[in-house]
């Protein structure tokens, strides 16, 4: 394998630039010859590809974002978008892709290793950290921490109005920001899409507090959750009692920043670890992190089965902040 392709697809993650760092400096440091595809499927269409070495990727591993940039990509669901994709690949003298994302991104690096025979080694970069295979997603412990921060504020404010506030966290259908975020903050209500709840259940949850004396609360509330984002849900709450509620999505604030050393290590082993496999002959896989160790898993796998919210840590959240 002389020439390894690279590029970050879907939404940005940070942590991003640490990975393609470490796939560029690693793949050189064993012979290789590696491309960068700027904008995901979107440039590797429109033949986005340069030549990057070692002094491409210097001073990016505390940056956020991606510097390859990324784009979400319509006409990649095509056969022929594909094809094209392919032929590209070919012409650039590509014999081996490193795909950063989420799983929309290995979908379509699943059909090129499928369809026209790429080598491709997913790498999950993705804030969500809704990936099966990996017990960690680059971009995940940043957006927890920066969403943390976020929280711990509305906390001093909350208190000292007596207010509840109803803070909403990305993760698309996913709970774990939520449920990491609202355990590390102490927050006295967290609602994720994995578990039903309801605006009464909340009412009773906040009437049961003041009972014991709280007078301010903290919601976290994962976009995807069942009852609406945290506008509706705060709504259909204040109907029940006399609180006082405000809201405030993070949103996008949880994709930037600078990515902490967690995320930095995860996204440098997993990157070295991508080319390693493809110079090993493994294809239509993703690296991940297992019990701190790398392992593979089938690139179909990642997102055909479903990485279960710890249930037990979710009890856990309620009974520590009563
Ligand atoms: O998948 C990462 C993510 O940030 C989700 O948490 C969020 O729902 C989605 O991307 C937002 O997508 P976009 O950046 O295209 O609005």
């Amino acid at each position: 394998m002389t020439t390894i392709g690279v590029f970050t697809s879907g939404g940005d993650a940070p942590g991003m630039n640490a990975c393609l760092r470490a796939v560029v400096r690693y793949a050189i440091s064993r012979g290789c010859r590696v491309v960068g595809i700027r904008r995901g499927y979107e440039g590797m269409l429109a033949g986005e590809v340069e030549e990057l070495d070692a002094q491409s990727v210097s001073g990016i591993v505390q940056l956020g974002g991606t510097v390859l940039k990324t784009a979400r990509c319509a006409e990649f669901y095509h056969e022929a978008g594909r094809a094209r994709a392919a032929a590209v690949l070919r012409e650039a003298g590509i014999e081996g892709l490193v795909a950063i994302g989420g799983d929309g991104t290995f979908r379509g690096a699943h059909r090129l290793a499928e369809e026209h025979g790429v080598a491709v080694i997913g790498v999950p970069g993705t804030i969500d950290n809704d990936v099966w295979g990996t017990d960690a997603t680059i971009g995940f412990d940043t957006a927890v921490n920066t969403a943390l921060e976020a929280v711990d504020r509305l906390r001093d404010t909350a208190t000292s109005h007596d207010r509840v506030f109803f803070v909403e966290v990305m993760g698309r259908q996913a709970g774990f920001i939520a449920l990491a975020v609202g355990m590390a903050d102490g927050a006295e209500i967290i609602l994720v899409p994995e578990i039903e709840t309801s605006p009464r259940r909340i009412w009773e949850t906040i009437a049961a507090g003041i009972a014991r004396g709280k007078r301010s609360f903290i919601a976290v509330v994962a976009e995807g959750d069942e009852q609406g984002g945290a506008f509706e849900i705060a709504r259909k709450v204040q109907s029940y009692g006399d609180v006082e509620c405000r809201v405030t999505v993070l949103g996008h604030i949880l994709r930037g920043g600078r990515p902490t050393a967690r995320d930095r290590l995860l996204a440098s082993r997993l990157g070295a670890a991508a080319v390693e496999a493809l110079l090993e002959g493994a294809s239509d896989k993703m690296a991940g992190i297992a019990a701190d160790r790398v392992a593979l898993t089938p690139l179909p796998e990642t997102w055909g089965r479903r990485k279960e919210l710890d249930r037990g840590l979710y009890e856990l959240a309620g009974i520590l902040a009563r």
